[in-house]
């Protein structure tokens, strides 16, 4: 496996790939992380993953300096899942100037949900991705649908800018109890790690009352709401939505995905499931 810190040497190892799969990530890995890998090496001759903590996507008050950077351990664990070549730029390779100009992604796609409680935060994914594309020029990108909202917007982003590059979105990794994988379970206590399995609990319970015919979504959100409550969760949304653009359904057939954002002590997580 090679590690690329400049945009000069990431292109001439490209350059001989064949069909290329990129992963985007910002580091620190996780089960899920290599879960994307392995199926990255099933679309692709060459398997890419970038790992850059993208300074852009975090707000004044997220504490962009104390992301946790774990180069050489990602690397180990990359290298075990078959990836070829990792880009790895500094910030001033990545930014070499203020980056001045930006992706926007549509308002209503990014005014809502993790966008609602994090301004600009899908404004500077958008922009990393769409510079991490036209580095690597990947045919495919995998992402996964745990941070569902982030996958709806590169999804749109890709089709409205007409890039050349086929998504592939990866099921949520979850642990034995249903908890899906995230970074920020390393910050749980025991007892906030006993009781976080209960955020996907909820979403399921929502998803069985609808697969078995229930309509009244307000009513299954406010009751996962009280329930989370009343076992000292903070919840910021518990939603059931249209896939496509994550809008409220407005009673057509269309696919729906419920997602849900609660801060359990000082820990924020989010799931969703589609139904
Ligand atoms: O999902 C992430 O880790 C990041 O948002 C991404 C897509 C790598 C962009 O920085």
């Amino acid at each position: 496996m090679q590690v690329h810190h400049t945009v000069a040497s990431l292109r001439a190892a490209r350059a001989t790939a064949g069909r290329v799969a990129l992963v985007p990530t910002m580091g620190n890995l996780h089960d899920g992380h290599i879960a994307l890998m392995r199926e990255a090496a099933r679309h692709a001759d060459t398997v890419f993953a970038s790992i850059f903590v993208n300074r852009l996507q975090f707000g004044p008050s997220e504490d962009f300096d104390k992301y946790p950077r774990t180069l050489e351990a990602d690397c180990e664990k990359l290298e075990a899942a078959g990836v070829a070549h990792v880009f790895a730029p500094s910030e001033e390779e990545m930014y070499p100037q203020p980056q001045r100009y930006h992706v926007d992604p549509a308002p209503e796609h990014v005014s809502i949900l993790e966008g609602a409680a994090r301004p600009g935060h899908f404004r500077g994914v958008a922009t990393v991705v769409l510079k991490l594309f036209n580095v690597v020029r990947p045919d495919v990108a995998l992402f996964g649908k745990k941070d569902y909202q982030q996958l709806m917007v590169l999804r749109n982003m890709v089709a409205e800018l007409a890039l050349p590059i086929e998504i592939v979105a990866q099921e949520t990794v979850r642990a034995a109890d249903g908890l899906a994988l995230s970074s920020r379970n390393g910050y749980l206590s025991a007892a906030e790690r006993a009781e976080a399995p209960r955020l996907h609990r909820e979403l399921a319970a929502i998803v069985a009352a609808v697969r078995a015919g229930a309509r009244d979504f307000a009513k299954l959100e406010a009751a996962a709401l009280a329930e989370l409550e009343k076992n000292g969760w903070k919840p910021d949304y518990v939603t059931v939505r249209c896939r496509a653009d994550l809008q409220t359904p407005q009673g057509g057939d269309e696919p729906l995905v419920v997602l849900a954002a609660a801060r359990i002590g000082a820990t924020r997580l989010i799931d969703n499931v589609e139904i």
